[in-house]
């Protein structure tokens, strides 16, 4: 064996082992094929010598790959990035035309190399280490025994997290050209079937709703065509038992690093075996790989949990908050921000901005946000889009000025900007009609009366980028809200030939990456919160150049409750967008306190979106108290384990909580939907403390153990009588109300 920490080789029988205090990863080279066979996934396992137990071998009908050998079969055998066209005809993880037509390759074995930490890859947002010593880099080095085409993939396994990242590299070393069909970023054949699949879907404004269902055969795939991750599916899934709960119980998460279209599947056999794979959708997809050039794909962040979803939530939580997002923003507390989208939308001008600015400044907002409407001749949803100059008949001293007296109230200001897109009345539209996606000579599509700017065309992304340099070079701005509005459609780029019009999809991301990539490396002070018609583009590889998204155009508290729960499956509370806006909400014309607005957007970035100058005393001395009480504990909210305690999608009683990484402190938000009469009593069983620990409960005075708030929890009876302790306040007979309550060691 080869020491190494967390990746130990066999080499006489080539087989590999990433391995640290939680997880385990096996795969072996076949002796004959010199193919990848996967072995083992899971908890972790004690290294062996050999690990020939886990080798299911059996001779079947089949088709198989050598002459008097008859268990030669890729049908039956688990693999490790299966190929197309042999003796497996399932989906493979990869498929190449070749030159003369035929999609046959046969990938072996050349050798390995192991690398500290994790290499970066080019263009392309990743997680990554600080120090080499935080992970280890297996590459595996594969060539066709057929053509000059070479496949590296690469395997990291981080020292203190239950994680492997996996993608993949398609290298043409040969004179021709190939073309790459599909070229996913990992597969993996489980040896059984007994999971259930939980994923993440929706639509505009009901984002990141939870599903979950038996696996069954056949396959079963999750995808966006849209050129966005979308908010159809989210780029992530999850294989967990049928007993795995929020706290106990197997969870298998992969979640995909990237903003474009992808397809996360399963496809489960007869034989029970389930394949997951990930990647960039091959639907549509056709990638020209010439001689010496390199295709690399995005990677993919599997979690392992032994403790059920928190904990694989939890995992994710902490790598991305702290290995995906970079920057000033990444460990800067977050900003109280107010947007004037729902206080104003398009109607405004420089002495309404300021009075909301002023205004929300004395309540101690911290950063005001201009949205959508400040630019061209922008007074409804219908042009100005690509003429990025400020509009004089809405502020007459331009954004400068704006800005400058914003400031001298003491806020930061931040811009909103839509660079993808593009409206008919503009110069940048008229000069340029090849910079639209479309067909020339064909129907093109709009949404939201707009077009979509063809960003797999660098002249597009420097137009943008000088347009955008522009204002920051002259207005201090200390926020961006990137937003992005519709999908493409009419795939087509002028700017690409015939036989590359299959690669426009990925290219246009990549355009959209390289164009954060120059703005921060130029403005590396600047928060950017990205937002795609909401949390169209929720996903991590937008978190990498964003570290908070807005996660919905759904402002309503009840709404937002499943909206973020779904939401933290994955992602980080720093990362979630969440204000509290007016009532009745725009949405869905819900009245719910005020409180209770707030009491849901304080687990997430925290901001607000209303015209503030409309409220009530009363209700500005509210707001005052909810800023104050976000001050105080915003390091807590995002720095903190977060745990969902009762889910919005199977009761009428909501609870979660954030428990400081030393379990001293911890919020708890306890949500009720619907007022019911005559109600049962309600425990809410805490998470995440220390059993031999004291903690104070406030509001009230209990002290009660750790193993106690655990496993007792706490009382929520609606008239509790006898005892004060219960912890609604007197008055709960209402729809949505809602509590928050901070535990404290004593
Ligand atoms: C959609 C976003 O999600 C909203 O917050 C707002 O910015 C509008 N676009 C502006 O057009």
């Amino acid at each position: 064996m080869k020491a190494s920490n967390l990746i130990k080789v066999n080499e006489t029988n080539f087989e590999f082992h990433l391995t640290n205090k939680s997880i385990s990863y096996v795969f072996r080279v076949l002796e004959n094929s010199k193919q990848l066979e996967h072995l083992y996934y899971g908890k972790n396992i004690h290294h062996s010598s050999s690990f020939d137990y886990l080798i299911e071998r059996e001779s079947r009908p089949a088709n198989n790959l050598y002459e008097d050998n008859h268990t030669s079969s890729f049908e039956h055998t688990k693999q490790e990035y299966p190929s197309f066209g042999t003796t497996d005809f399932r989906e493979p993880a990869f498929l190449i035309k070749n030159p003369a037509g035929d999609k046959i390759t046969h990938f072996a074995y050349e050798d390995y190399t192991v690398l500290e930490g994790k290499p970066k890859i080019e263009g392309l947002p990743a997680t990554y280490t600080e120090l080499d010593s935080e992970a280890e880099t297996l590459c595996i080095h594969l060539k066709d025994i057929y053509t000059d085409l070479k496949l590296n993939l690469y395997y990291t396994i981080y020292k203190d997290h239950p994680v492997i990242t996996r993608r993949s590299e398609f290298i043409n070393v040969g004179s021709q050209n190939h073309f790459l069909e599909s070229a996913m970023s990992m597969s993996i054949d489980f040896p059984e079937d007994n999971f259930e699949l939980l994923h993440l879907n929706g639509a505009w404004a009901r984002e990141n709703h939870v599903s979950r269902e038996p696996l069954t055969v056949g396959k079963k795939s999750l995808s966006s065509a849209r050129g966005a991750s979308g908010p159809v599916n989210n780029p992530f899934l999850a294989l967990v038992r049928e007993e795995t709960t929020e706290h106990s119980g197997e969870a298998y998460g992969f979640s995909f690093v990237y903003s474009g279209n992808f397809k996360a599947q399963v496809e489960v056999n007869t034989y029970n075996v389930s394949r997951v794979m990930m990647g960039i959708n091959p639907f549509n997809f056709s990638w020209k790989l010439e001689p010496n050039e390199t295709f690399s794909t995005p990677e993919v962040v599997m979690v392992y949990s032994d403790k059920g979803l928190n904990k694989m939530s939890q995992t994710y939580h902490n790598l991305y908050r702290s290995r995906l997002a970079r920057g000033k923003w990444r460990d800067t507390d977050r900003p109280i921000l107010i947007n004037s989208w729902e206080a104003t939308y398009y109607d405004f001008n420089e002495d309404k901005i300021l009075d909301i600015a002023k205004q929300s400044a004395e309540l101690g907002i911290e950063l005001f946000v201009l949205d959508d409407g400040w630019f061209g001749q922008r007074d409804t949803d219908d042009g100005s889009l690509g003429n990025w100059t400020v509009d004089k008949r809405k502020l007459p001293n331009g954004l400068n000025v704006l800005s400058e007296k914003i400031h001298d109230l003491g806020m930061k200001f931040g811009l909103w900007f839509e660079p993808e897109m593009v409206s008919k009345d503009t110069k940048i539209f008229k000069e340029n009609p090849n910079w639209v996606i479309h067909v020339p000579g064909k129907n093109v599509s709009h949404g939201r009366n707009q077009y979509i700017l063809d960003f797999s065309n660098p002249d597009v992304v420097n137009n943008l980028f000088n347009q955008m340099d522009n204002i920051l070079s002259d207005v201090k701005i200390e926020y961006i809200k990137w937003d992005m509005n519709r999908y493409i459609s009419e795939a087509y780029s002028s700017h690409l030939n015939a036989d590359r019009q299959g690669e426009l999809f990925h290219r246009y991301i990549l355009g959209v990456y390289s164009l954060f990539e120059r703005l921060q490396e130029k403005y590396p002070d600047i928060l950017f919160e990205s937002c795609a018609g909401g949390g169209g583009r929720f996903d991590p590889g937008m978190l990498y150049y964003s570290p908070q998204i807005w996660a919905s155009d759904d402002t309503d508290a009840i709404e937002r409750l499943k909206i973020q729960y779904g939401t933290s499956m994955v992602y980080p509370l720093s990362s979630i967008g969440s204000h509290v806006s007016e009532i009745p909400n725009h949405q869905v014309g819900r009245n719910t306190p005020i409180e209770t607005r707030a009491n849901v957007a304080f687990f997430g970035t925290f901001g607000y979106e209303l015209d503030i100058t409309k409220l009530s005393s009363e209700e500005k001395n509210i707001v005052s108290e909810q800023i104050a009480f976000f001050k105080k504990y915003r390091t807590l909210i995002h720095s903190g384990n977060f745990y969902r305690l009762k889910s919005p999608f199977n009761s009428n009683e909501v609870g979660w909580m954030v428990v400081s990484q030393n379990r001293t402190e911890a919020l708890i938000g306890y949500y009720q939907v619907l007022s019911q009469p005559n109600a049962p009593y309600e425990r809410l069983k805490l998470k995440g403390l220390d059993e031999n620990k004291k903690y104070k409960v406030s509001p009230g005075n209990e002290i009660r153990y750790g193993n106690d708030l655990e496993n007792i929890g706490l009382l929520f009876s609606q008239n509790n009588h006898k005892r004060k302790s219960s912890y609604w306040s007197q008055n709960n007979k209402s729809d949505f109300n809602s509590r928050i309550l901070h535990i404290e060691e004593v």
